[in-house]
């Protein structure tokens, strides 16, 4: 059953997406980062719009930009930034959906020059960075809250083990295993499973219909 259509389903409702990298400073000159595009959230922004939404999309560095007076982009840099962004607008969101590709580490120390070629060998030690989403979690009061999940092996358990222990209400796992899903391109795979295990599994197609896929799932569920 499609919900879409039926006038503007997220009429009045906030919603919260984190997109693309982060990247996490070495020096001045040189980061560690990954290669998300941010295009599944920014689809899931303007998706967001669309249905009548009011979106404050919070990325991380990425080539794409929003004209659409419904989303207020925030740009970061880093996990930290992006993890004060979310936090700092949690309290009025409806529905949130961490779609971000969040370094999971960062260097220890970032040096206030850049770093010069000596030894041999090199090492950069890293600390672990805050989980956003696990935080929303753990701070959840009324928010409708979806992670995303990227797994390469027991997809579905894993992915079901992160909705648990990250306080979700759904979690939209990432197919890896097709060669026109994922990171940097313009097709995606999901499987939208929610807290009650239902799954339901969608077929390779653009991420702007991924993420009307994703929303009806989600009004589905919270059209009270
Ligand atoms: N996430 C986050 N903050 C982090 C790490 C991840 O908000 N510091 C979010 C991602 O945006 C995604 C979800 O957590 O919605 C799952 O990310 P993923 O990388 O698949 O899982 P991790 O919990 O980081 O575990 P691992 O990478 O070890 O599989
Ligand atoms: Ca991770």
């Amino acid at each position: 059953k499609s919900y879409l259509s039926e006038g503007l389903p997220l009429q009045g409702k906030n919603i919260l997406i984190t997109a693309g990298p982060t990247h996490e400073p070495i020096d001045p000159v040189r980061f560690i980062g990954n290669h998300a595009s941010g295009l599944m959230g920014f689809e899931l922004a303007k998706a967001a719009a669309k249905l009548g939404g009011k979106v404050i999309l919070i990325s991380g560095p990425t080539h794409l930009s929003v004209d659409d007076s419904a989303i207020q982009l925030v740009r970061v840099v880093t996990a930290d930034q992006m993890f004060d962004a979310a936090l700092g607008h949690y309290d009025k969101i409806d529905v949130a959906i961490c779609a971000a590709a969040v370094a999971d580490y960062k260097p220890k120390t970032v040096a206030d020059q850049k770093i010069k070629k000596k030894a041999e060998d090199f090492t950069i030690e890293l600390i672990k960075n805050k989980d956003i989403l696990m935080t929303l979690g753990e701070r959840k009061k009324n928010q409708y809250l979806v992670g995303f999940a990227l797994e390469t092996e027991n997809e579905l358990e894993n992915a079901q083990a992160k909705l648990k222990k990250k306080h979700l209400d759904a979690i939209v796992l990432n197919s890896l295993n097709d060669a026109g899903a994922g990171f940097g391109k313009p097709t995606n795979k999901i499987t939208f499973i929610d807290k009650n295990s239902t799954i339901k599994a969608f077929e390779l197609k653009s991420k702007a219909e991924v993420a009307l896929d994703i929303w009806n799932e989600i009004i589905a569920r919270t059209h009270a």
